[in-house]
């Protein structure tokens, strides 16, 4: 497997992802995406909102501010709870961050020595709002409290029932000890999350079906890690019911969360989900899972899955004094939702996305990125078979004018077809198009299969529609007359 530092240049020679302020030394913690890790970033994005927002009844999305009212962080908890334990290695002076009950257990991840305990850090990252000193608000930790700040709104003017969720992806920023692991860890990030508000007398979830309870996954119990053992068991949502480890609803949201990791490429072989134990649950939530994913620096946290019952609303009731309860027409109550909230790390999910997709193909004698084709930064690419016949440029640039109108294209004339393969092949481009001189006699031209190298002819008036079905996966390439 390859390692994160040889992925970490891997994209920025590709021009995914470049060290944030690189000409002044860079920024620990801070990265920039360039030409292709945009395109990737975005269509992950894109991906998240349409399984979860656009192709559902009960969801709607928002974009809060990232700086709010101060009151919002003393209300959630992150003011007093947002804290990580700061701890400097004695032999090889490195700082960390531990979880409270991590201290005294572990030692460094360095060299093996041990922690000295330097105090608590608030993680949050602290601003001055306006001229006038001492007016500190913060830049958010996480998305979720924008869905709660704009609950009354959401519910006075989007004609939302119980239950309903509310989404969002945007910029967070912590201020970790000790980023590391590329864009694993770092300083500022995006969270894709939604808040799904329940009724709070319902437990029965009507969307839970069987594909969702057969859906099987390496579960390690909290039972287990308190035994001192990360030894995880193959389990279902079901059993997982069954063990009373969630509630329905939850059990529907982590099922849905896994088959949005699937869809976006990720091998459920590379998947944990990881109990937490009672220990080091978040101050807000009642039972929360980890869905872990095998990085190459072990298997870490992809995203997670908390049960936030009505922690978040009741708090922001207290603090601000305003109603944020909720009329449920059908028990004609005035209730307080309950909160099952299911968080994707983006840059997280970009990481492991990469890493399922990256092989080295030792045949072509080049890597071959096997990303999902909704993801793929290019879609295609056309080539004139040679650069210095005009009528196959002619052709060929007419090609890609019309196919660009629709789709992510490159153009490429220079070196040899089969360099040009490689390069796009190493990006993960899916299909590439050669112009040849058949094509000018036939109007047609050739489509190669990035995963496979087999190639077709096919009509340039076809060549649209063929493309716009082989990305949404309508027709198979193997299938392809
Ligand atoms: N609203 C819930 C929440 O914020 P979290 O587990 O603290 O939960 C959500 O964070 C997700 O954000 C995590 O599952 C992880 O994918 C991602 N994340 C957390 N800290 C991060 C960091 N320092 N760098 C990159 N991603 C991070």
């Amino acid at each position: 497997m390859i390692s994160i530092e040889e992925l970490a240049t891997f994209c920025k020679k590709k021009g995914f992802v470049y060290p944030s302020s690189e000409i002044y030394g860079g920024l620990a913690g801070f990265w920039d995406f360039g030409p292709l890790g945009v395109e990737l970033f975005n269509n992950i994005k894109s991906s998240f909102w349409r399984f979860f927002v656009q192709s559902r009844d009960n969801m709607v999305g928002i974009e809060a501010s990232i700086i709010s009212h101060p009151k919002t962080w003393k209300a959630s908890g992150h003011i007093a709870n947002f804290n990580d334990v700061h701890v400097i290695c004695e032999k090889c002076k490195k700082p960390n961050k531990l979880d409270k009950n991590e201290v005294g257990k572990v030692n460094c991840i360095h060299c093996g020595g041990k922690y000295r305990v330097i105090g608590n850090l608030n993680l949050m990252f602290s601003t001055n709002i306006g001229p006038i000193e001492g007016n500190t608000s913060y830049l958010r930790p996480e998305t979720a409290q924008g869905m709660f700040l704009d609950f009354r709104s959401i519910v006075d003017t989007s004609r939302v029932k119980l239950p309903f969720g509310v989404a969002q992806i945007g910029k967070c920023f912590r201020n970790e000890i000790a980023p590391r692991d590329f864009l694993f860890r770092s300083r500022e990030f995006n969270i894709a999350e939604f808040e799904f508000f329940i009724h709070p007398n319902q437990l029965k979830c009507s969307s839970l079906t069987k594909q969702h309870l057969d859906i099987k996954v390496q579960f390690l119990s909290s039972e287990t890690q308190e035994k001192g053992k990360e030894e995880p068991k193959p389990t279902s949502i079901s059993e997982m019911l069954k063990f009373k480890k969630l509630d329905e609803w939850h059990a529907y949201w982590l099922a849905e969360q896994l088959q949005w990791y699937v869809s976006i490429g990720l091998n459920m072989k590379n998947i944990k989900v990881r109990e937490h134990t009672k220990s080091e649950l978040s101050h807000y939530s009642s039972a929360t899972f980890d869905v872990d994913y095998l990085y190459p620096f072990g298997s870490k946290e992809l995203g997670g899955n908390a049960n936030r019952s009505q922690y978040d609303l009741n708090q922001h009731i207290k603090e601000s004094k305003q109603d944020l309860l909720f009329f449920d027409e059908e028990s004609k109550e005035k209730v307080i939702p309950r909160v099952i909230e299911p968080t994707f790390g983006i840059e997280r999910a970009f990481l492991a996305v990469i890493c399922e997709a990256y092989e080295f193909d030792k045949e072509r004698g080049n890597v071959v990125l096997k990303l999902d084709l909704k993801l793929a930064p290019y879609k295609a690419a056309v080539f004139p078979l040679l650069s210095n016949k005009d009528e196959l440029l002619k052709l060929a640039e007419t090609v890609h004018k019309e196919l660009k109108k629709d789709i992510t294209c490159f153009y490429d004339k220079s070196g040899s077809i089969g360099r040009r393969y490689a390069r796009q092949d190493e990006i993960g481009t899916p299909f590439c198009i050669t112009v040849d001189f058949d094509s000018i006699k036939n109007k047609d031209v050739t489509i190669r299969d990035r995963d496979s190298t087999k190639q077709k002819r096919i009509k340039i008036v076809n060549l649209k529609e063929t493309l716009r079905k082989l990305i949404n996966g309508e027709v198979d390439f193997k299938k392809l007359s």
